[in-house]
């Protein structure tokens, strides 16, 4: 045979292993699934693993290790605060790119993909921004067109290196807010009415045709009771299955994936059947921002390993439910941890009454915990028939 078409046969040899998740193993190096990342694991699936990365830790000289696992257990990364809109135009008209472009360029030394997070927030807005709607020197339609520069200008900057981005975020009421009857919440909602939704959408794809476009949101992991009046995943649901309709260029949703352990916990069926209901729209999912936290009572504080350790392990096995959820639907494009040690992650900061934490898969040492090895395993156990490599949309016109 002509040496082309044994490189040929080789590459198809390759192919095939790689496909059937078989790799071959040498007599020097047995291969060995636990060495690997999850980033690396993920990948067999088609499945990115990423995290959201903080950029104070990842300028922090005297934390090294922080960066040393950003860079290769994980294949996608976030900006944890970096592309909120308060970071990127603290004064009006001047635009500071420095920590989003330090992380976009991050990911490029690292071969990794980016999720930009996010567009159109209630939260962490410019003080010049919603104080200029507050005393009226900023008019309604003033602001529509402010959001329509700020989401053209953010995304145009980074055509072409974002994979996914969270146009929309958490823009639905919960049924604990006032009042209950699920609604569209919040400052864009209170000024602009809910059009903003579609309007964002559509900036967004003619400012880059390529990025995936995701509404992203907390507590739509499961289905409830079926009634959008008080089940938000259902509320979500029909809100994509509008915009689609309407033609709306909304290509994934994204469960944030922020749990606890206090809570009523997730079978893995239940969060499967969400993904595949979300599927059957024709968008994408992703796991966007996952942590699993557990009350800090004084007995965990004090270090007492009978209040420790059942929190680890429900936070392992709600992590764990997420990723097997994930892997069984095969529109599930990533699994992002909102940040992976506990000496970075949000929960204690915004959780303090009663304190909470425990949240992420490594410990503040960046030992991995119960969690991280339970992902591993679920990535490692995974393959055909029931799992299989990933389907993703062509991003929608
Ligand atoms: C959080 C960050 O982790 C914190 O550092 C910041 O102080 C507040 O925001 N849902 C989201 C994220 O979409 O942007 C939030 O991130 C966590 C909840």
């Amino acid at each position: 045979m002509k040496l082309r078409r044994w490189m040929a046969v080789g590459a198809v040899a390759v192919a095939t292993a790689a496909t059937l998740n078989m790799v071959p193993a040498t007599a020097g190096r047995p291969y060995d699934p636990t060495a690997q990342t999850l980033g690396a694991l993920g990948l067999r699936h088609g499945l990115q693993i990423g995290t959201a990365v903080s950029a104070d830790a990842l300028n922090d000289t005297a934390d090294p290790e922080y960066r040393k696992i950003a860079a290769s257990e994980f294949v996608s990364v976030t900006a944890e605060n970096a592309m909120k809109w308060e970071s990127l135009e603290p004064t009006r008209g001047s635009y500071d790119w420095e920590a989003a472009d330090q992380l976009v360029n991050f990911a490029k030394r690292n071969r990794q993909s980016v999720r930009g997070h996010v567009l159109v927030w209630h939260n962490q807005l410019p003080q010049w921004l919603t104080e200029g709607v507050a005393d009226g020197s900023i008019s309604k339609q003033e602001l529509r067109e402010l959001l329509r520069k700020h989401i053209t200008t953010v995304v145009k900057r980074y055509k072409g290196k974002i994979w996914q981005w969270d146009v929309v975020n958490e823009a639905v009421s919960d049924p604990w807010d006032t009042p209950p009857t699920l609604h569209y919440k919040g400052f864009w909602a209170e000024n602009l009415g809910p059009g903003y939704i579609a309007d964002a959408f559509r900036w967004a794809r003619a400012a880059d045709p390529r990025a995936l476009l995701f509404y992203n949101d907390y507590n739509i992991e499961a289905f409830g009771s079926g009634n959008p009046a008080d089940d938000k995943t259902q509320f979500v649901y029909d809100m994509v299955k509008r915009l689609r309709a309407q033609g709306v260029p909304i290509d994934g949703v994204g469960a944030q994936g922020h749990l606890g352990t206090q809570y009523g916990n997730f079978n893995t069926f239940q969060v499967t059947e969400a993904l595949k209901k979300f599927t059957s729209l024709g968008v994408a999912t992703a796991f966007t921002e996952v942590d699993v936290r557990s009350q800090m009572t004084e007995a965990v504080q004090a270090g007492n390993s009978e209040e420790i350790n059942p929190r680890l392990q429900a936070s392992a096995a709600n992590h764990s439910v997420l990723m097997k959820a994930c892997l069984l639907v095969r529109s599930c494009l990533s699994y992002t941890v909102w940040g992976f040690s506990d000496k970075h992650s949000w929960v204690p900061g915004w959780f303090d009454d009663p304190p909470e934490g425990l949240a992420t898969i490594m410990d503040e040492n960046y030992q991995p915990k119960l969690a991280y090895h339970e992902i591993k395993s679920d990535l490692i156990l995974a393959g055909p028939p029931f799992v299989l490599p990933r389907i993703a949309p062509k991003p929608r016109r």
